[in-house]
This record gives structure tokens, sequence and C-alpha cells, in this order.
């Protein structure tokens, strides 16, 4: 993407650093705020047809090769947002743009078919087909993209696709399970089969919601950190949700708080308090 766009490296760690500051004093950069943008809303709000009010007046900027960790307790509207933001959700006020495709409410059905084109979706429950093999889970990423009926299997997918599936399972360390049945991996090898069909569309922008929400604290670092990397490594920007702060703090160049409906804070990472944190979450 843009050559220019410095990389910002994201401080890796393995875990919880007993004793250690949670906050790392400023040894990141802060996030690049120049590149070409991928979201904006303008006075962006939904309220669900029930009335249920979830927020309103939101402006976001979100630029290329950023990685956005959008966090609040749990029923702050994260999921809801990013639905919205790719169009997967009708928003009641304000105006998206994203991937340069302007809209209120919903994506028109041609903005609709460029932007699924153009982005990876990750969610919590990877939603493979548990009796098809890992590579045609993989392959099937390709579904929507042009001439993709032919993703159905791998048996009848372009060569091309499914030397590019094996690819993408290299990158996410599982090029040895490509054979197997997608119900027969564990919860993290699942999560990793997701992100290859994810990454397989090649996307400008990955979004994903609460992809560690359901595995064991060891299994869910390494999921983050294989989308961390490779975010960086392939210039897609990332927007993931969590609610588990060191998820957060470790994995993003920057944090987007909701908190009452509202932005409750928007900054560099490298910039947020502990204190800031527990606010999100308390009080
Ligand atoms: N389909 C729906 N209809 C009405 N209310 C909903 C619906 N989906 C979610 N909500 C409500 O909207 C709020 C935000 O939900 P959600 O976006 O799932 O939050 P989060 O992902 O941060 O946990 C919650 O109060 C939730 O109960
Ligand atoms: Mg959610």
């Amino acid at each position: 993407m843009e050559a220019a766009m410095e990389h910002v490296p994201v401080q890796k760690t393995d875990g919880p650093r007993p004793g250690g500051p949670l906050i790392a004093p400023l040894a990141r950069a802060p996030a690049p705020s120049s590149g070409p943008p991928i979201i904006r809303t303008h006075g962006l709000a939904k309220t669900y047809p029930n009335g249920q009010a979830v927020f309103a007046g939101i402006e976001l900027d979100i630029r290329a090769n950023q990685r956005v960790a959008l966090i609040g307790s749990n029923g702050a509207g994260k999921s809801t947002l990013l639905k919205c933001l790719i169009g997967l959700l009708p928003s009641t006020g304000g105006e998206i743009a994203t991937l340069g495709e302007r809209f209120t409410a919903m994506p028109g059905p041609a903005q609709m078919k460029r932007l699924r084109r153009q982005i990876g979706f990750v969610f919590q429950n990877h939603g493979l087909v548990g009796r098809q093999s890992v590579l045609t889970n993989v392959v099937q990423g390709k579904l929507g993209l042009p001439g993709s009926w032919r993703a159905w299997h791998q048996g009848i997918a372009p060569r091309a696709w499914r030397e590019e599936a094996m690819q993408v399972l290299a990158e996410v360390r599982l090029a040895d399970k490509a054979g197997a049945r997608a119900d027969q991996l564990s919860g993290g090898q699942a999560q990793r089969v997701a992100i290859a069909r994810a990454l397989i569309r090649r996307p400008r922008l990955l979004i994903a919601d609460e992809p560690a929400a359901s595995l064991d604290p060891a299994v869910g670092r390494d999921i983050m950190r294989i989308f961390s990397d490779l975010a960086g490594e392939h210039g897609i920007t990332l927007v993931y949700t969590t609610h588990d702060m060191q998820h957060a703090l470790d994995y993003s160049d920057r944090i987007v708080a909701l908190k009452g409906g509202k932005v409750h804070f928007d900054r560099p990472t490298a910039r947020v308090s502990r204190r800031e944190m527990d606010g999100v979450f308390h009080g």
C-alpha cells in the first residue's frame, strides 16, 4: 500500500507482566494519523427498531495501516458500531465513508459489493463449515469475489486459489492441517483458519469482533499477535473489538473507547493511561 507510511511496531508481550507496569512508558511511536482515510463517520447514531438507543454523535477518522482496538464494557455498542461501519446493519443517523464509499443508513447494492471485496471479517464464532476441510474453508474466503462460484469447494477451485490458500494457511502456521476436517480443530486453530479465510481476500480492511473472547488466555494472545503481525506485514488496517484491556493495549496503535453511547476517548495506545482504561469499564 502506501510505501511512505512508516510501520509502527506494536510492542509484543507474552502476557501479563507480573510486577511490571500495565502501560508501557511511551515505548511505542504514536499511531500514524495521516494515511489515506479508511473509515470516517460524522454524527453517527444507531437506535434499534425496538427503541434501544446504542450510540449517537460518533466521530471517527481511521487511517490506513492503523490497528484500532474498539473497547467498552458488555453492551456498550462495540458490535453494533462495527456492523454499521461496514454496512451490515443500518445506522439511524449521521454519515459513514468506508473505503471511499459514502453512505447514510446502509450502502447501496453496488457499494456493498465493492465493500465486501475489500473487507475481511473474523468473528468470535469462527463460522467454519465443520464437515469440510480446512483448505476448502479457506478457499471459501474467496466467495463474493469475481469468479467466486468456484470457491464452493477446493476441488473445483483454480489451482492458483488452492496455492493461495496454502500460502495463507502457512502464514497462520497451519499448513499441516490443510486436509483436516474443520470440526477436528481446537478453538485456537479454528480461529487461525478464520483469519486465513479473511486474508485470502487480500483485504484492505480487516474487521474482527471479539476474535479472542472464547479462547484460553494464552491461545487468545497468540491469535491477537497473529492478527497484529499480519496486519502490519500486509499493510492491512485492522479494527477489532475487545473487552480485554490487555488485548487492547498490546496489539493496537490506537484505542477507541465507547461508553454511555459516546466515544469516551480516542487516541494512540501509547498515550492511554491505566486510569483511563479503568474508567471505561467502571464508574
Ligand atoms: N438486535 C437488537 N435489537 C435491540 N437491541 C439490541 C440488538 N442487538 C444489540 N442490542 C442492544 O444494543 C446494545 C449494544 O449491543 P452490542 O453492540 O452487542 O454491544 P457490545 O458488542 O459492546 O457488547 C446492548 O444494549 C444490546 O442489548
Ligand atoms: Mg459485542
